[in-house]
């Protein structure tokens, strides 16, 4: 019997988890042979604890065979203890009307806590993947206050702008989607992301040989993926959620399966395409198992694309900037 895996998991009671557990208990995230426990976080407030044990008895009521064990935690310490994936989930969602960075002063703060229990606390190979936004800074501040874990295993998720911008672009050629690749988000989660369609394949050939209307892909196209959280928001009244679980189950999969697909994570720069040393910025990644990867460096970019990459790398700089007194 293959030994249960520790997956701790942020904001347990809010609308992501609620499509999410069920998910990573049924096998869809580490896979059908791997059991795991989950160690659930909440806010320490008795009627959120409540709520998050609500979600607990409907996970048990699933009767998952791989979920050997629940643990329900009000601190950081106890939930990521010895934890091999800490999934970071727990933060205030935005409204309408609001920009993800307006979030940052609240939810950064949560994010110092959480970094400091992660460095405590977990399995030394431990890999953190977060979703809570602005996702991109709040992964810059968790992975600022470890010493003992690698900054490389901190990664933000652009997975569900990958998966938006895929969609529409097998929709607008009237494929399915599975024969678009290498679709890949630069930059920030927010509306300065640049999702690059020069470099995205149908069928292993560029995009632009199948969708000819440039104006669309630059003016309709890349504008609606950048705010496609938004339309969601109005749409909704509250933020994605079962597009986001599937997103993080994706994220989730492919990091730890070897492969050479193309996707999109934001890990720490280290200067490639132009953005700064030390912000989280979305790149091309080929994954490399067990929760690595390795940053391809060589995506052609044009003029148009030099300039996009530069106003979402100032976006992130500009982030960075408003939390240095967080962070110090
Ligand atoms: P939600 O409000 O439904 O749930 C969030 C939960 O987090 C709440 O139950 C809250 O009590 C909990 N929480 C708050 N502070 C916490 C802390 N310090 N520790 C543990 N739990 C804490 O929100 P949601 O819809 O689940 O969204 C969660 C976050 O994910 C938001 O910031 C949202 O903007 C973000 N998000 C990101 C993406 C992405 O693509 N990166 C996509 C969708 C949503
Ligand atoms: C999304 O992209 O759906 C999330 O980041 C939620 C939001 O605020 O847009």
């Amino acid at each position: 019997m293959t030994s249960p895996i520790r997956v701790a998991v942020t904001g347990a009671a809010g609308q992501i988890c609620y499509s999410l557990l069920p998910r990573i208990a049924a096998g869809e995230m580490f896979g059908k042979d791997q059991p795991v426990i989950l160690q659930l976080l909440e806010i320490p407030v008795d009627k959120v604890q409540e709520a998050m044990r609500g979600v607990a008895m409907e996970l048990d009521d699933c009767a998952f065979p791989l979920l050997q064990d629940i643990v329900l935690a009000g601190d950081p310490n106890v939930a990521f203890k010895d934890a091999n994936w800490c999934l970071l989930v727990g933060s205030k969602p935005r409204g309408p009307g609001m920009e993800r960075a307006d979030l940052l002063k609240d939810n950064g703060k949560i994010f110092i806590g959480q970094g400091d229990a992660i460095d405590a606390v977990a399995a030394d190979e431990c890999k953190i993947a977060i979703v809570g936004n602005p996702c991109n800074t709040n992964t810059m501040i968790a992975a600022s206050r470890c010493s003992r874990i690698p900054a490389s295993s901190f990664t933000a998720m652009t997975r569900l702008d990958q998966n938006r911008a895929a969609t529409q672009l097998a929709k607008k050629a009237g494929v399915a989607v599975h024969q678009v690749s290498d679709m890949v988000i630069f930059g920030n989660h927010s509306p300065t992301m640049y999702p690059d369609f020069f470099n995205a394949k149908i069928d292993g050939k560029p995009v632009t040989d199948f969708i000819t209307d440039d104006a669309w892909l630059r003016e309709t196209f890349m504008p609606s993926v950048g705010k496609r959280g938004a339309a969601i928001i109005a749409a909704r009244g509250l933020s994605s959620a079962a597009s986001a679980a599937n997103a993080l189950i994706d994220h989730v999969r492919s990091l730890i399966t070897k492969s050479d697909e193309i996707h999109s994570i934001a890990v720490k720069s280290d200067g490639s395409y132009g953005f700064s040393e030390g912000v989280w910025a979305s790149v091309p990644v080929r994954t490399t198992g067990n929760g690595t990867y390795e940053v391809l460096r060589d995506f052609p970019m044009n003029d148009f694309a030099q300039e996009k990459l530069r106003i979402t790398n100032d976006e992130l700089v500009g982030e960075r900037d408003t939390v240095a007194e967080l962070m110090s």
